[in-house]
């Protein structure tokens, strides 16, 4: 057995799920209890599973066979340790949590999970607990690491989808608009898009113009083209809505910080996931096996690609469709690439605890797995560069991004 300074670890899922999370699971703890001799304690439903106490066994035989299976053997949640719904309130958790890692005998916790998992992983260490972090999510949007796991094999879904569009839309003679998950970031929808030749790509960071859109979708009909395929990110936004959103985010913002200065209690607009932040929650009472109780969620949207459909039909009087592709793209085993990445990352992860080296995220920079410090991650999110080389040789080839 090589030698470590780390002696056990927590390991919790955290945030939407995506494939390759069993796979990261099993390369962290193969390479901890095998190599290293590190007891592992796995962490049910997240932070949650923290805050109440909710554990299994991860030893090896807890992680045989998982490498290709989709989901996570540990469960996940969007709950945060500052802002955890218990019991009809909304309370910081963050002490319990930490309280309940280190009567565990916890050296460091293992979060697995994107953008809004390492803002609360770093929380936890401020408030005095070793972390080590993974980049987990479809959409791509973490920031230190060139890729997140989920990624790769969310684009090979989607560009199938659109695919098989491509061949239903042309015996139709239709326009058919594709949504594609990601709210703040448009990575999936845009290689996807680029990777199933879509005709028209709508992102969430660049403003569309519908005119626009309709202009290039007739002069593709005048050309003789019997289709077209419009793939659009879950956060697009034309012009007047970009507009629109930025007023509603300054006063939402500014109302955060007056409410944080009267130092009112917690909003329902606090529980809000920043992966989820444009869709509206709502409060709802509810009796539970005889216990009354307040449930906060994600109110079911109307997708953005019915809208846009809509106002193609309008502009251009063309047959339109929608497909929302949505959790199918989280869903089943990773690919390849994804169980690769995930095992480097996992196995990385283990050896950097064995050397004692915490408060990092396992990003990949190149070919290389590499500590980067947590601070530099928490509070950050990737967006696409509206000059990134995937855009501008996408417009190359006769892509419309709607601008
Ligand atoms: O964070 C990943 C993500 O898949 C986003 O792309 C999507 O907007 C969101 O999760 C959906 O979340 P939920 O599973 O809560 O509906």
């Amino acid at each position: 057995m090589a030698k470590s300074k780390t002696k056990c670890i927590g390991v919790l899922t955290s945030g939407g799920d995506c494939p390759g999370l069993n796979a990261a699971i099993r390369g962290v703890v193969k390479a901890a209890v095998g190599t290293y001799g590190i007891k592992c304690i796995g962490i049910q439903d997240g932070f949650r599973g923290l805050v109440e106490n909710r554990t299994i066994a991860l030893d090896n035989p807890a992680v045989s066979g998982i490498l290709t299976a989709g989901g996570t053997i540990l469960g996940t949640s969007r709950d945060k340790p500052h802002k955890m719904p218990m019991g009809g309130k909304i309370l910081d958790m963050t002490r319990t949590a930490v309280e309940n890692a280190k009567r565990m005998q916890i050296d460091c916790l293992v979060c697995l999970g994107g953008a809004g998992t390492q803002k609360n992983a770093m929380r936890l260490n401020e408030a005095g607990l070793n972390v080590l972090t993974l980049p987990k999510t479809i959409d791509n949007d973490v920031v230190g690491t060139d890729i997140t796991f989920g990624f790769d094999t969310a684009l090979g879904i989607a560009t199938e989808a659109i695919d098989r569009l491509h061949t239903t839309a042309t015996s139709h003679q239709r326009a058919i608009v594709v949504e594609i998950m990601g709210h703040n970031a448009g990575w999936l929808a845009l290689g996807a898009g680029i990777a199933g030749g879509a005709d028209v790509i709508l992102l969430p960071e660049i403003a569309y113009d519908p005119q626009r859109v309709a202009a290039h979708l007739m002069e593709r009909s005048r050309a003789g083209k019997r289709f077209s395929i419009i793939a659009v990110a879950e956060g697009a936004m034309s012009i007047a809505e970009h507009k629109a959103h930025v007023i509603v985010e300054a006063k939402r913002k500014q109302e955060k910080k007056s409410a944080k200065k009267a130092n009112l209690a917690l909003s329902v607009a606090d529980l809000i996931d920043h992966d989820r932040a444009d869709a509206p929650t709502k409060t709802i009472r509810i009796k539970r096996d005889g216990e009354a109780m307040e449930i906060t969620y994600h109110t079911v949207q109307e997708p953005k690609a019915s809208r846009i459909a809509r106002q193609i039909q309008e502009l251009t009087g063309m047959e339109a469709r929608v497909t929302t592709l949505g959790h199918v793209q989280r869903g089943g085993t990773p690919s390849a690439a994804d169980r690769l990445l995930c095992t480097n990352l996992g196995a990385t992860a283990a050896r950097l605890l064995a050397e004692g080296h915490y408060n990092v995220m396992v990003g990949l920079k190149g070919d290389i797995c590499v500590p980067v410090p947590l601070k530099q991650v928490a509070g950050y999110i990737k967006t696409v560069p509206t000059d990134h080389q995937w855009i501008n040789n996408g417009r190359l080839v006769g892509t419309c991004f709607g601008d």
